[in-house]
């Protein structure tokens, strides 16, 4: 029993295999244990000397079985170390840094700008009604200005903004004067060229107080074109129509490029257009509930992707969309 058992543990190529030896010899059906429980058949005078001789063949077994154990757990601890070396002196794998998309980083910095100013964000919705985009910004059914923006239609009723503006009305019809908010938020247009897209990005801003004039958006612009374009920027307002302003204004921005001298970015005229505004028409507070003799206010919307452009110096706005990273990764700021 005991050179057959030695000669299987020092055999045995792994820890399975030296327990499955283990219970033929020593285990509860095992060779050893069947010596023991014959020890009824043996004789009395002789049953010290047999159990003499099981204990130590055990013992001496268990011995060899305890060093091949060990022997066999260094081995495989040094196979897992040898698979688990790192190399330290190897170069490391290269992460890629990502970063914010040009319209979001735009986005963000108006955000952040407006929210230094007190305005709270307001977030709409890309589904409208016909209502809120257009009938309640005293754009009706047959209003020409409907024209000014090629809309998708969802049905009769539904559409895809054309316009941030839609916002003012939800707000408007929520909350009571003092109203303070920004509404950043894709639009939808039917336009397609090197400077327009059929998706972009706008800004909505709408201040509604008492004894608020035109003189109060214009003192707002030029704060927050100089934190845009940068300290000498200034503004000229220009007049416009937007039907749900009374006077509608274009602002314009000083070239930031040439400081007014004239260059291409400004087509040489010094000044460059920027965004949409005006004083809110009287018609769409009183659509809302506000009364007019008390309260007044401005509104304003800015295009996104116009102020990345001319911040970033791209001169196709499909640039912003392709997701060339090429592109993208050069505009970190
Ligand atoms: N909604 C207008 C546009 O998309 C911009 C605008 C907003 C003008 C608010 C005046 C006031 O062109």
């Amino acid at each position: 029993i005991r050179e057959k058992a030695i000669a299987e543990i020092e055999g045995s190529d792994g820890l399975e295999r030296l327990n499955e030896v283990r219970q033929a010899v020593l285990g509860k059906k095992g060779e050893l244990t069947a010596v023991l429980k014959g020890m009824k058949d043996v004789a009395p005078e002789d049953r010290p000397k047999v159990g003499q001789w099981v204990n130590d063949t055990r013992s001496a077994i268990e011995t060899i079985l305890e060093e091949k154990m060990k022997k066999l757990e260094a081995d495989a601890l040094k196979k897992r170390y040898e698979a688990e070396k790192i190399d330290v002196t190897m170069p490391a794998v290269k992460h890629e840094k990502g970063n914010m998309h040009p319209v979001t980083q735009v986005r963000n910095q108006l955000i952040d700008i407006f929210a230094s100013m007190g305005f709270e964000v307001y977030e709409g919705t890309e589904i409208e009604t016909d209502y809120y985009n257009f009938t309640a910004l005293n754009t009706p059914q047959d209003h020409p200005a409907r024209d000014m923006q090629d809309t998708f239609y969802l049905s009769p009723e539904f559409l895809l903004r054309t316009q941030t503006s839609a916002g003012q009305i939800h707000v408007m019809e929520a909350k009571k004067p003092p109203i303070k908010i920004i509404s950043p938020g894709k639009v939808f247009r039917s336009d397609d060229d090197a400077t327009h897209s059929p998706m972009f990005t706008q800004m909505e801003g709408l201040v509604v107080d008492k004894g608020i004039t035109l003189c109060d958006l214009k003192g707002m612009l030029d704060e927050l074109v100089k934190k845009i374009f940068g300290k000498e920027t200034t503004t000229r307002l220009r007049p416009s129509y937007f039907p749900f302003t009374e006077p509608s204004v274009e602002v314009d921005v000083s070239c930031f490029q040439c400081g007014g001298c004239g260059c291409k970015l400004c087509k040489g005229t010094g000044w460059i257009e920027v965004l949409g505004a005006g004083v809110v028409n009287n018609k769409v507070l009183e659509g809302c509930g506000i009364d007019t003799n008390e309260y007044s206010g401005f509104a304003f919307g800015i295009g996104i992707e116009r102020i990345a452009m001319l911040k970033y110096g791209i001169n196709n706005i499909k640039l912003l969309f392709e997701s060339d990273m090429r592109v993208l990764k050069q505009i970190d700021d």
